[in-house]
Parts: structure tokens; sequence; C-alpha cells
């Protein structure tokens, strides 16, 4: 149910208290430095400058 819901308001983007970005929906994610080409569903974007992974959130945050 919560999927639809998803689907039917497009591309979600949550701020998450302390952490990163939480993006859900349906969408294309760019990153022209690292030539990711992969379209998720759901993503977490880092918003601390920490994660090994970036644009990715690792969870460095947390430390
Ligand atoms: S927000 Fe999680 S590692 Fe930066």
């Amino acid at each position: 149910m919560e999927n639809n819901d998803n689907k039917s308001k497009g591309v979600i983007i949550e701020v998450i208290d302390d952490g990163p970005l939480k993006i859900t929906g349906n969408f294309i994610l760019k990153d022209l430095k690292r030539d990711l080409t992969d379209t998720p569903e759901e993503v977490y974007i880092c918003r601390c400058g920490r994660s090994s992974n970036m644009p990715y959130c690792d969870d460095s945050h947390k430390k």
C-alpha cells in the first residue's frame, strides 16, 4: 500500500535528522563524476560529508 502511495506522489525527499536525505520514488540519480547509471527506487544521500561511499550515506554520520 505504501509503495502505491509513493508512486502516486512521484518522488519523496525526506530529511532525516542528523542523517542523510532519503529519496524514494521513480527518479534518475545522475552523478557525472562517478558515472552512476542505475536508477534505484530508494537511496540515502549523505549530508554530513563523511561518507566513504559518496554520494551515498554509509552511516559514518553516526560515529
Ligand atoms: S549522512 Fe550518513 S554518512 Fe553522511
